[in-house]
This record gives structure tokens, sequence and C-alpha cells, in this order.
């Protein structure tokens, strides 16, 4: 049964994002085991998101337990072409994903990815029939200096704008203040309900048809000890994680909260 103070339209999101972990070999021996130890629920939905190289791996050891979906964490905004090393949308579709990552912090900041880029990504996505799940979030400075609302609503806009009013309502959204990402550091459910309803409300203005639907999930040090509290705060529609999702074990402690 969903908590009676979350107002969602839809069970809960529980998102792993591997990064770079988990090849093919990992990725099939790790769904092998969680198939075995999660039956199917309708109350939740479980996404990974493995390395592209692990996409194809991991849905053939899903087979059709599709109740587990998949998605990429990058892609190129352009189709195909000389961009050497570089995943398009429709590949990653063709291998199995449903969703993509966009402007995931580290691509922000460790790869400089641009706003102007993580708005094509999300227009390719859209395109190529991934769901983008729009990464956003600030920094440390940026929360002291008092920016975290005008940082995170210039990445949404920034992301979604270019999208046309119609789709914008097919994306989900997922907060992850940088600061909080793999350092132990997790934001509190009132520091995250806080931020959740900015968005919210900008997602209202943004796609006035189904915005008020769009998931928020929330990311940054998420753990078994605080996934369910966070996960009771007010318009956070789900989690993405980083460091635990990567042994079932924990994973599962997380997606069955
Ligand atoms: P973390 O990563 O759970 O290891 O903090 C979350 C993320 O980067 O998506």
């Amino acid at each position: 049964m969903r908590p009676p103070m979350r107002p969602p339209m839809r069970p809960p999101i529980l998102a792993a994002n591997w990064k770079m972990h988990h090849g093919p070999t990992a990725a099939r021996a790790f769904i092998a085991e969680l198939l075995a130890r999660h039956t199917p629920r309708a109350d939740r939905t479980i996404v990974l998101f493995p390395p592209a190289l692990s996409l194809h791996a991991a849905a053939e050891a899903r087979a059709d337990r599709t109740d587990i979906r998949l998605g990429v964490q990058n892609i190129h905004w352009e189709s195909k072409g000389a961009f050497t090393g570089e995943t398009s949308a429709g590949m990653a579709r063709d291998a199995g994903a449903e969703l993509a990552l966009v402007g995931h912090s580290e691509r922000r900041h460790v790869f400089g990815e641009t706003d102007e880029e993580t708005s094509r990504k999300c227009t390719a996505a859209h395109a190529a029939g991934l769901v983008p799940m729009l990464c956003v979030g600030e920094r440390l400075g940026e929360r002291e200096a008092g920016e975290t609302e005008a940082v995170v609503l210039r990445q949404l806009r920034a992301g979604l704008t270019s999208l046309e009013a119609g789709a914008r309502r097919s994306v989900m959204i997922a907060y992850e203040p940088v600061w909080a990402i793999g350092t132990g550091k997790t934001a509190t459910p009132d520091d995250a309900a806080a931020v959740h309803a900015v968005i919210r409300q900008e997602l209202q203005v943004l796609a006035p048809e189904g915005g008020s639907e769009v998931p928020i999930l929330y990311g940054g040090s998420v753990n078994p000890g605080n996934a369910a509290a966070l996960l009771a705060a007010p318009e956070v529609g789900g989690l993405l994680v980083g460091g635990a999702s990567l042994e079932v074990a924990g994973w599962l402690a997380i997606a069955s909260t």
C-alpha cells in the first residue's frame, strides 16, 4: 500500500545507476540473482542503468521479466555518424533500453556536459522512443550561496524546453544534489521535499498537461537505512541509487522499501 502522505499517481520508481561498474558478465550474474530473489511487484517499478556495453547482456539475462526495466546512462544527441566512442539513443533502444539518463552530475561536472547538450540529448532520447530521466542538482557552493533553486530551475528548463509541450510529460526527473553523490552525505527528507516541490511547480508550468504526474526521483547517497524516509517525503516519487545498488542484497533492501 502507498504511504498516505505521498500523493503519487504511480508506484515509486527504484532506479540503479551502476555507473562504470558491471561489464556484461557481471551484469548477467547480477540479474540472474535478482530474478531469483525478487518476484515481480505491481507496487513499484525497478529500473537498472548498466553501462552501455552491458545493456544487451542485461536485456538477455532479464528475458521475459519486463518488470525489470533497463536504461542507458548517457547518449549522444545525433542518431549516427562520425562520433567515435559514442552511443546513440536508437542503438541503446535496440540493445534493450527504455530510458536514458541525461545530465547526470558526473556527465556535467566530470565531462563538462552543458545545459545545451542535455537539451539535445533529451530531444534525441524522446525521438528514439526512450524516456529521458533528466538529472538536476546543485553543487555545494551553490547551495551555500543560496542558489539551489536557481540552478535546478535553469537545468530543468534547459533540459525540457526543446521538447514539444506534449512530450514534456513523458519524462522523469532525478534531483541529485551534487554534494550528496557518492559522499555519504544525504539530503534530509525535508531538504529533498523542498527542492522537489520547486521542481513540481515548474513542471506544472512547463507541462500544463501532465506535469503534475512526472515522476521526480531523489538521488545521492541513498542506502538501505535512509531509503524509506526519503521515499516517504512529499513529491519524492522514487530513488536513483548509485553505490548502494551494486550488490544484489543491498539493492534489494532498497528496492523492497
Ligand atoms: P550515489 O550515486 O548513490 O553513489 O550517491 C547516485 C547517483 O550518482 O546517481
